[in-house]
């Protein structure tokens, strides 16, 4: 008899969708610490820098790499049913300030808050509010920071207390997805390799990956030219060189890959209701690999150590 292939049923989430909640006050950040150009105005401006670091630069990375890595170990281990996504931010915020850096995405565009926090359909870019998490949520927490002229950036997705199998699937695939993308990046390789890798282990899943929102070059700009979509595109030629700087960051779907926006102009949802889950690393491009920047000192990388 014929193997047959097992198919995961499209189940419907239990739990009711994510509405928005309510903003706290602006977080300050001490006059010590160095702010990005965009932190005053909100505007980053057109990339205009090399997709090529400097050695000098890579060293910084490591360090900005490192603090990014560091808090979203810290925030991560605060994450339990009961706690809103706005102490997360908190938490988040404290600790990257007190660790001398700044959190990238506050006043970014505009953005209100420190981290992204995106519950169970939300995509990506939730804003941390008052929502309270629910045992059975799953969240992506992405916190990037700016340290020594640069930037950090770095997402998981975490379970919330105890979580459905469909979900477990989606989490553990996707980052999975992430590791499959890195694993084709080295000097001399393509662009559309990643997403290639990504998208036939989300097919193979099913799952389907997000079109709209990508991995960019990252280095003293937060988002630089260089994009990295997690699908196959053949037109996505661009060869890797050692010393590029950017993230993979692929977000898998439970359902269909169609999304819209909410009126907040930032929380991203799936159109159908159905989970994402997102998992990120900013890498350096080696002669034969890739370097992770986003682990900690010690070397712990929260992608792996949350890893279940
Ligand atoms: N960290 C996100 C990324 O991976 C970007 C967040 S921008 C913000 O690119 F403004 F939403 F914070
Ligand atoms: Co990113
Ligand atoms: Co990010």
């Amino acid at each position: 008899m014929a193997k047959r292939k097992t198919k995961t049923p499209k189940v419907p989430p239990s739990l009711p969708p994510v509405q928005q909640g309510f903003l706290s006050p602006k977080r300050g950040v001490p006059s010590a610490i160095t702010r990005p150009p965009y932190a005053l105005s909100g505007d980053p401006g057109p990339s205009i820098l090399p997709l090529v670091r400097t050695s000098d630069e890579i060293a910084s990375m490591r360090k900005a790499g490192a603090i990014a890595a560091e808090v979203l170990l810290h925030v991560g281990e605060k994450v339990t049913p009961g706690i809103t996504t706005d102490k997360l931010d908190q938490i988040a915020h404290d600790e990257i300030v007190r660790l001398g850096a700044y959190p990238s995405p506050l006043n970014y565009r505009g953005f209100p808050k420190s981290v992204c926090t995106s519950v169970n359909e939300v995509v990506c870019h939730g804003i941390p509010d008052s929502r309270q998490l629910q045992d059975g949520d799953i969240i992506n927490i992405d916190v990037t920071v700016y340290y020594d002229g640069v930037h950090g950036d770095t997402s998981v997705t975490f379970y919330v207390g105890d979580v459905d199998d469909h979900s477990k699937h989606l989490v553990t695939t996707t980052r999975e997805a992430l590791y499959k993308g890195m694993d084709t990046v080295k000097n001399g390789s393509r662009v559309c390799d990643i997403g290639k890798a990504i998208e036939k282990h989300a097919h193979s899943n099913q799952l389907s990956v997000v079109r709209e929102f990508i991995g960019h070059g990252v280095g003293p700009e937060f988002h630089s030219a260089l994009a990295i979509p997690h699908y196959y595109d053949r037109r996505a030629t661009t060869e890797l060189t050692t010393g590029m700087s950017f993230t993979i960051e692929p977000m898998l779907n439970l359902g269909g890959h169609i999304l819209h926006m909410w009126d907040d102009t930032w929380t991203v949802v799936t159109t159908d209701g159905r989970r994402s889950a997102q998992f990120e690393h900013t890498l350096i491009v080696t002669d034969d690999g890739f370097e992770i920047m986003t682990k900690t000192s010690s070397g712990t990388i929260p992608a792996e150590y949350f890893a279940n």
